[in-house]
């Protein structure tokens, strides 16, 4: 069975990682759709971000890499896959992510499974990691070391 794992991965962290190692022990073939998401302004390109999620799961079989614009259910459904993977930090991620998976299943019948993040990742964000390593701060814990490479070379300068 297959299951897309979308986000805009701005950049890709290890929370993200666990969930993708973690749907591909339940899941044959797990496709991590990068979104453009221009409306989040993201810190890195698609191209960018793509090639960090590349960089990150390199060798493991059954994992893909692929973008997408528009319609999340769109591309599903471009795909032919049915089912949804998205991790939970906590509440305050659920109304969010309750609203769309519900959006999600209305307008095209995509299922959303949510996986909860492994509390050692629970506090992860790609948004805190940005603004941490924009003042010059470590976060060689929280995103592999080739992407915490890359931040410190975006964010040079600027701190
Ligand atoms: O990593 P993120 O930013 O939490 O990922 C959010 C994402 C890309 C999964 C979400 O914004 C999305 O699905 N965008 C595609 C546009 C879309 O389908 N919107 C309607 C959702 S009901």
């Amino acid at each position: 069975m297959k299951a897309i794992y979308p986000g805009t991965f701005d950049p890709i962290t290890n929370g993200h990682i666990d969930i993708i190692e973690r749907a591909h022990r339940r899941f044959q073939t797990v496709v991590v759709a990068v979104s453009q998401n221009p409306g989040k302004m993201p810190l890195f390109t698609l191209e960018e971000r793509i090639g960090m999620v590349k960089e990150v799961v390199a060798g493991r079989e059954g994992v893909e890499v692929d973008s997408f614009d528009g319609l999340l259910v769109d591309y599903a459904k471009s795909r032919d896959v049915g089912i949804l993977v998205k991790g939970l930090r906590a509440v305050t991620d659920f109304d969010y992510e309750l609203q769309m998976a519900q959006m999600n299943h209305k307008l095209a019948e995509v299922e959303t499974l949510f996986m909860v993040a492994t509390p050692s990742h629970s506090f992860l964000s790609s948004s805190l990691v940005k603004e941490i390593a924009r003042f010059g701060g470590d976060v060689s814990a929280f995103v592999p070391a080739e992407v915490a490479r890359k931040m410190k070379e975006r964010f040079r300068g600027e701190a």
